[in-house]
């Protein structure tokens, strides 16, 4: 195995699903020890327990069990606080303090600690105390409505989780490296407190669109730019077959390449002529109809057209692309047995020796953690008598 790019870094996370639990899965695929805490499950049913293969099934990652509503149980966080880099929380704004692990109490332990607190809306700002999920956050920031409609009329469903996993995740991730970079670079080695809003997250996503009616103060809406479908060169369109194509082809010369395989040369003068998209997108749907997807992926895609077939998971999994780039790797669980899942597939990733091991979810590592933060063994066990740790 190569060097791993956040090789001794430990994360600390409070989460058990969302977008926490996303930063944290990316974390420890860049080679961070991520500690996974949870409550002790006699006294608290406060955590979703996500399917095993959640999260990747916690390939790579600790766990640990604390009452931390018990002020020993907070102490045992402290503890592991002290001597971390990173803690990750994602409860109602406040309630950490409440619990008295809040960015206050671990700096106080670990000036060092980059301190991300992720929420729906933020720490502050009137929403901020409202409970929400990734529908919520890309209703707030305009997603859902730039989706348009569905068959009967409202925004549809979209198909993967963007808010929790780009606005939030991925968000959380951005932001403690650049913390931790901040620590190292500055040579002050103070960490920082990280108030990441899912919802402000979406909204930079949603950045073209805003902007645009911010700068202009024309209304964006589906259908009002090339990039919401205003134009047939970007459009999905149905095969013979049923399945459907993406098509993309913004490029004058891309387009024209498309106009010709598909005999439509009529129309390529016409890419951006409003008064004739109907008739474009009629005339590429009958087209479109005479062959099916595939057949028609294998014509276009290589000719500089921009087309894409609309996979489904069972067909992605198998797409030569994603195996050629070795996307998925072989996994083992001691109670689910041999299965494939994606691998550490972001840039700077490094791949690990296969199958990957995971664990049973109610594994934990409580005795070799807080030993390691300085609680003797003969504390650790009368915590355990007393229902502090597990
Ligand atoms: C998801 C959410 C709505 C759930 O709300 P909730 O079930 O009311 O939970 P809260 O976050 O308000 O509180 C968590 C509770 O667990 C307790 N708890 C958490 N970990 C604990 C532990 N290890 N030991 C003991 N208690 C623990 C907290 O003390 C708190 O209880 P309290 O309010 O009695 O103090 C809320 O956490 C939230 O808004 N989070 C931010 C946005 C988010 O992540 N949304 C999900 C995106 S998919």
């Amino acid at each position: 195995m190569g060097t791993e790019l956040l090789e001794g870094v430990t994360v600390l996370d409070l989460a058990s699903v969302g977008p926490a639990a996303r930063a944290s899965r990316w974390l420890a695929d860049y080679g961070a020890d991520v500690v996974k805490v949870g409550p002790v499950p006699a006294k608290s049913g406060v955590q979703i327990a996500p399917p095993f293969f959640s999260y990747s099934a916690h390939r790579r990652m600790k766990r640990v069990l604390l009452d931390i509503k018990a002020p020993e149980g907070r102490d045992a966080f402290l503890a592991l606080a002290a001597e971390a880099d990173v803690v990750i929380e994602s409860f109602r704004p406040g309630v950490v303090d409440r619990l008295g692990i809040g960015y206050a109490a671990v700096s106080a332990a670990n000036p060092g600690i980059v301190y991300c607190s992720t929420s729906g809306f933020g720490q502050s700002g009137p929403k901020s105390q409202q409970a929400g999920h990734d529908l919520n956050y890309l209703a707030s920031g305009g997603f859902l409505h730039l989706t348009g409609a569905g068959p009967d009329g409202g925004p549809p469903i979209p198909g993967a989780t963007v808010a929790d996993s780009a606005g939030g995740g991925m968000h959380a991730v951005i932001a403690i490296l650049a913390a931790l970079h901040h620590r190292a670079a500055s040579g002050d080695g103070l960490g920082r407190h990280l108030d990441v809003s899912v919802a402000d997250g979406v909204l930079a996503l949603m950045a073209l669109s805003v902007d645009e009616f911010l700068a202009t103060g024309q209304d964006v809406e589906v259908g009002s730019n090339l990039l919401l479908g205003r134009y047939a060169c970007y459009d999905t369109y149905q095969a013979g077959d049923g399945k459907w194509l993406a098509v993309a082809a913004i490029e004058p010369r891309f387009w024209a390449n498309l106009c010709g395989l598909l005999g439509l040369d009529k129309w390529t003068r016409h890419q951006n002529d409003d008064a004739v998209q109907d008739d474009i997108r009629r005339d590429m749907a009958e087209v479109f109809r005479t062959k099916d997807r595939d057949t028609w992926v294998a014509e276009l895609a290589p000719a500089d057209t921009c087309v894409s077939g609309v996979l489904s998971v069972p067909e992605l999994v198998e797409d030569e692309q994603f195996a050629a780039r070795g996307a998925f790797v072989t996994a083992k669980h001691p109670a689910h047995g041999t299965f494939r899942q994606i691998g550490p597939v972001l840039a700077g990733m490094v791949p690990a020796d296969e199958p990957y091991v995971c664990r049973e979810s109610d594994a934990t590592d409580t005795d070799e953690l807080l030993a390691r933060a300085g609680l003797a063994a003969d504390r650790i066990s009368a915590l355990r008598d007393q229902g502090v740790v597990a």
